[in-house]
């Protein structure tokens, strides 16, 4: 089965047929919301809404253990995550969907791993590679029979939030070699490594980052809903034709 963890524009998937939701608990507290199962194309899918439905939960707040945790003991063979970002480099723009193939992680204080030390072993997995390189080019793959224009591959800078960057703070991670910025892929991705799930991830640019572009002056919040409304609507249909 496949897991799909949407993100801010993305509450719901329109073609899943659903057969129930489940209201899961994990030894990590509850999960952002009742997991959706149904079928896409014939296919098993299981959703979560990252946020909650309604969009309540910042992403500072999110229960991301429990989230993956609920989904893996589900039985999600591969988790497909979705999540906006806002563009650093140059030759990406709002409206874009790009597959990320590496992450630097600026996050603090989050619940980032299922292996605290207090009970078990210290235990340390191996995140050369964050994103799972198969699903990935499933993804890639599905994009272009989907006839969706999507980048292969994008740096992934994880803040902290809720407060967007300052604009010295995307100079800082462009110097640090990110080409996108979002706050929710970690410890997001961490923890399906270390429940051994493939995990891979859409990104959807919601605007140029802080300083950047239309954004010199500053982020217009209000047109970055109009931006994912549009964008999540190509973003599903990868997930969709990955189904197929
Ligand atoms: N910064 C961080 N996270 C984001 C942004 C951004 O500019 N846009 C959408 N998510």
């Amino acid at each position: 089965m496949l897991a799909v963890i949407g993100g801010s524009g993305l509450s719901q998937l329109e073609n899943l047929e659903t057969s129930h939701r489940e209201v899961l608990r994990t030894p990590y507290g509850e999960p952002s919301g009742a997991v959706t199962f149904g079928r896409i194309r014939g296919r098993p899918v299981a959703f979560l809404a990252r946020h909650g439905y309604g969009h309540i939960i910042p992403p500072h707040a999110v229960n991301y253990r429990a989230n993956v945790w609920a989904l893996a003991r589900r039985g999600a063979e591969a988790i497909v995550a979705i999540a906006a970002v806002g563009c650093i480099r140059r030759d990406l723009a709002p409206g874009d969907l790009v597959i990320p193939h590496q992450i630097i992680d600026y996050t603090w204080g989050r619940k980032s791993t299922y292996h605290d030390g207090l009970d078990h072993a210290v235990v340390h997995v191996d995140f050369t590679e964050p994103f799972d390189g198969g699903l990935r080019e499933r993804l890639l793959e599905a994009a272009k029979a989907a006839g969706v224009a999507v980048g292969d591959a994008a740096v992934y800078a994880a803040t902290q939030g809720p407060r967007l960057e300052t604009a010295a703070e995307i100079d800082r991670l462009e110097r640090d070699g990110a080409d996108v910025v979002g706050m929710t892929l970690m410890p997001e991705a961490a923890l399906a490594r270390e429940l051994s799930v493939p995990y891979a991830a859409i990104n959807v640019v919601a605007n140029y980052a802080a300083g950047r572009a239309d954004s010199r002056d500053g982020i217009r919040i209000a047109a970055i809903d109009a931006v994912l409304a549009g964008a999540m609507g190509r973003a599903r249909a990868v997930v969709e034709s990955l189904l197929s």
